[in-house]
């Protein structure tokens, strides 16, 4: 009990380190405390004034001291940083052959998507030893994705496209918990991240449950749906740019900014697309809020992603 609550499970690549640098502010701090409060003891007994006609010795500045005990504590602060910093780097950059995910925070339960097409909810399967790069947003209120044996804390934001990844190293069962409050139902807006092996995992996405359609494919019928090939031709021969190869680019603005097209521009462009105009192009594109819904949106941008050359445009097409 007393022991899992001070070493709480280890399920991600990335708790280890986070637990390490945790108990290296835990040990810095301890030993910080033991020596101060133990000083102050030693002294108020060593030094304590003995008869009342007793008056202190004058002190002189000593800068060899000064330095030390600014000095010890500059190259701690710097080390905690350093450390810190590393793990928020590698937290913050998901590796390229991650499996993608797709989760809307909803008052109050977790949507989950897989790219092949699978939907959970307040469920998610992922598979042992392949990076998880979990793409986020809220239909309502700020919540929080957070899975405590991966070390794996992000809020989803409504309005806009949060990201966390996770390597899970075990297979199991652990919890899901929303870390934010978001109304009444806020403490039941739990679940479950189940980890597999990835052959079982394989087997389970193939499974039941499954409409076969990938995110990417239900993204297509969206966009049809909406009218947006209208507009925006492949060939970049409509009225709007063409999407094709637009995800991960860097896209050039009327006003002369330079924005790379990633999930939150793209999604911006959709529900507000007068924020940015590309160049070349007038803002007469309507705003689509409230006419595609979250779970919709994510899908677009699953289609717009897989549109990465003319050829797999085409393909699409068909
Ligand atoms: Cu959702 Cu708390």
């Amino acid at each position: 009990m007393f022991r899992q609550a001070l070493f709480p499970e280890q399920a991600s690549t990335i708790a280890a380190r986070t637990d390490a640098l945790l108990f290296f502010l835990l040990g810095i701090t301890a030993f910080f405390v033991c020596l101060i409060a133990g000083l102050i003891l030693y002294f108020m007994v060593r030094y304590r004034r003995r008869s009342s006609d007793e008056v202190g010795a004058p002190t002189h500045l000593s800068l060899g001291l000064e330095v030390l005990w600014s000095g010890i504590p500059f190259v701690l602060a710097m080390v905690v940083f350093f450390w810190g910093a590393s793990i928020f780097a590698s937290l913050n950059r998901a590796p390229d052959d991650a499996l993608q995910v797709y989760v809307v925070g909803k008052q109050w339960m977790w949507k989950i998507q897989h790219v092949e097409g699978r939907r959970e909810i307040n469920e998610l399967h992922v598979p042992t030893g392949r990076p998880v790069r979990v793409v986020m947003t809220s239909e309502d209120v700020i919540h929080s994705f957070f899975v405590p044996a991966f070390r794996v804390k992000q809020d989803a934001v409504p309005g806009r496209y949060t990201m966390t990844w996770f390597q899970a190293t075990r297979p199991g069962t652990y919890h899901l918990f929303c870390a934010e409050y978001c109304g009444t139902l806020h403490s039941g807006m739990i679940g479950s991240v189940v980890v597999m092996e990835p052959a079982a995992y394989e087997a389970w996405l193939a499974g039941g449950g499954t409409s076969g359609v990938s995110v990417a494919a239900a993204g297509e019928t969206v966009f049809q749906a909406q009218g947006c090939p209208t507009c925006h031709a492949p060939d970049g021969s409509g009225r709007g740019p063409s999407l094709v190869g637009v995800f991960g680019s860097t896209v050039e603005l009327r006003d002369g900014r330079r924005v790379v097209a990633d999930e939150g521009y793209l999604r911006e462009s959709v529900v507000n697309p007068q924020a940015k105009i590309v160049a070349g192009y007038e803002p007469i594109m309507p705003t689509y809020q409230g006419l595609v819904d979250e779970e919709a949106l994510m899908q677009l941008i699953a289609y717009i992603k897989s549109l990465q050359t003319p050829t797999a445009a085409a393909e699409r097409g068909k």
